[in-house]
């Protein structure tokens, strides 16, 4: 038996496998865009709305296509009954597991689950995109034992999700940075969460297999979780004073810095330069800067890590600010889904489009022609 010397490409660093129209990361010099558009023209111009339709069509909406693109997306952010059956049945869950087996279970009330034609699967997508913080929303409420908010038709997604979350209507400023924050999230190339939904997709399953999927992979803490410890490092942390050592004891111990590194970028996440003015602004009204400062601390003693292309990533500042909004660490992840469903599709209506079953290899290392033992004769 002769196996061929393997080239790994552990991990599929530097390695590609398509091409795409939908995002492009410059690593080097820290830039992103959506079709061709910057992200920062589309962080401080655009709403959530307007960049669903960009991502998941391809082009800036007129203002009647979006106007009715609004209408169509707030017709579908009503959930099943059956769904918040589910929702209570598993209450006690995380967050992300409760908003992944309740995506996985709209199929079954989704008229088009098995059609993966490009058309059915962008409507698709906007029904997942505008279900999802419902469903977040009826959960957390739920599991605090309260009623479940219906959505306001005369609100956008990112003030109908503080909404349904908090039971009265957001302070527009409060909403503005939901909003822009699921703008920076809406995209982002061949992340492990896009390449799991295109994984699914690669098989001909359809987008509701691979929306499945990619939250299921946007979970660990290396990739959506980070928010989340960024938050916890941040109260360890407590004060700013104490920021130095924190960090230095983390990265001596073998640690790691939440929040800081990516596989892409070896410069600033522009992302995180949009959420760190947020920060700063938001922490000044709420009369509690120190997150922002604590943060800022971190960033400065780990700048010689900068120079080794470690920077600060969008997970970076994006925690502390959802804690001065009240939201519960265990949904910051959901967030990033929610915001993350676009990029999805619009990555499976890629692959669909150009399909090849994506299906790569490993180089075997174990022992060959072990002698079998019958079990009773094992010891
Ligand atoms: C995102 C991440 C998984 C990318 O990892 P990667 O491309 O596989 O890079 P590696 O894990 O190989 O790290 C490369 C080097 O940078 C170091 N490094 C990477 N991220 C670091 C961090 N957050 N803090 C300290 N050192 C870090 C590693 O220790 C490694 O050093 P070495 O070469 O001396 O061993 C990684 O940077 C990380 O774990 N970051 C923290 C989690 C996070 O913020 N995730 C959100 C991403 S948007």
């Amino acid at each position: 038996m002769t196996q061929e010397k393997a080239e790994l490409h552990r991990g599929l660093r530097e390695v590609y496998i398509d091409r795409t129209t939908s995002s492009f990361i410059d690593g080097k010099i820290g830039k992103l865009y959506y079709r061709g558009y910057n992200i920062d023209d589309l962080a401080t111009n655009c709403s959530f709305e307007e960049v669903i339709y960009l991502v998941m069509i391809g082009e800036l909406p007129t203002e009647k296509q979006l106007d009715d693109f609004t209408v169509e997306l707030r017709s579908y952010m009503d959930i099943p009954e059956q769904i918040v059956d589910i929702i209570k049945a598993t209450k006690e869950a995380h967050p992300m597991d409760v908003l992944r087996t309740c995506i996985s279970a709209m199929a079954a009330f989704d008229p088009e689950v098995d059609d993966n034609s490009a058309e059915a699967t962008l409507r698709k997508g906007t029904r997942l995109t505008a279900a999802a913080p419902t469903i977040v929303t009826t959960h957390a409420r739920i599991r605090q034992g309260k009623e479940p908010v219906k959505p306001d038709p005369n609100l956008n997604l990112a003030a109908n999700f503080l909404y349904m979350l908090f039971g009265e209507i957001p302070d527009p400023r409060d909403a503005a940075l939901i909003d822009k924050d699921f703008v920076l999230h809406a995209e982002h190339g061949l992340n492990a969460s896009s390449f799991g939904a295109r994984v699914s997709a690669s098989t001909q399953a359809d987008l509701h297999c691979a929306i499945t999927t990619g939250i299921s992979v946007l979970k660990g803490p290396s990739h959506g979780g980070a928010a989340e410890s960024v938050m916890t490092m941040s109260l360890e942390i407590g004060e700013e004073d104490n920021a130095e050592k924190y960090v230095r004891d983390t990265l001596s111990g073998g640690g790691r810095i939440m929040g800081f590194g990516h596989r892409v970028y070896r410069a600033v996440d522009p992302r995180s330069l949009h959420l760190q003015d947020d920060l700063k602004e938001l922490g000044e009204r709420k009369g509690e800067p120190k997150w922002y400062s604590i943060l800022q601390k971190v960033v400065e003693v780990m700048q010689p890590y900068a120079r080794r292309g470690i920077c600060q990533n969008v997970d970076f500042f994006s925690g502390a600010m959802y804690f001065l909004l009240d939201i519960p660490e265990d949904l910051f992840i959901s967030i990033f889904a929610m915001g993350r469903i676009p990029g999805w599709t619009a990555q499976v209506i890629e692959q669909f489009e150009n399909n090849i079953l994506l299906r790569p290899r490993l180089e075997y290392v174990g022992e060959l022609d072990r002698k079998f033992v019958p079990i009773g004769q094992r010891s």
